[in-house]
């Protein structure tokens, strides 16, 4: 059985992400979202609120399930038996930051390959913090997270 954990902040979880999920959900038999800490990164949601948002996003996607791990990726891939990342890639900016992540997971076990998936073209200017960005200012974000949970980003990011 093919597992592909799919990594990342997914604060909060936007439409490209989703996009990402469905399209390796069409490849590998089982796909494991997980929600880790970057260090790089201070988030807005907790890693129970993004769990829960992803939950939602995802409910009909029978092999798709959302988890959380505090440390290292390659452990937890280890403790999931899983031998693929999956990961995105929208941009240049995006390959330089990635490759070096990629490699530093093949470092420390060689048995785990990242397999890069270009974004769709319509979410490649797609991120997280502008989503939140532009919530906090009142504007639109309904094409930019799954429509389950835009009312919920509105609530929580014009509360901070
Ligand atoms: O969505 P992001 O912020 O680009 O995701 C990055 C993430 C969370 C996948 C990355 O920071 C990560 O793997 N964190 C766990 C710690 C780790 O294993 N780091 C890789 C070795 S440097």
């Amino acid at each position: 059985m093919s597992i592909a954990v799919y990594p990342g902040s997914f604060d909060p979880i936007t439409e490209g992400h989703l996009d990402i999920i469905k399209r390796s959900a069409a490849i590998f038999d089982e796909v494991i979202v997980s929600v880790l800490i970057n260090p790089e990164k201070n988030g807005n949601f907790n890693v129970e609120e993004r769990v829960e948002l992803i939950e939602r996003v995802i409910k009909n996607l029978d092999n798709v399930k959302v988890e959380s791990f505090y440390g290292l990726l390659v452990n937890y891939m280890k403790e999931r038996n899983a031998k693929v990342i999956i990961k995105g890639l929208r941009s240049v900016s995006d390959f330089e930051y990635e490759f070096q992540m990629a490699l530093m997971n093949k470092k420390l076990d060689p048995t785990i390959e990242t397999v890069f998936m270009m974004t769709n073209a319509k979410y490649s200017y797609l991120s997280s913090s502008s989503v939140k960005q532009v919530a906090m200012f009142g504007g639109c974000i309904d094409e930019l997270v799954p429509h389950e949970i835009a009312s919920d980003v509105i609530d929580k990011i014009s509360r901070k």
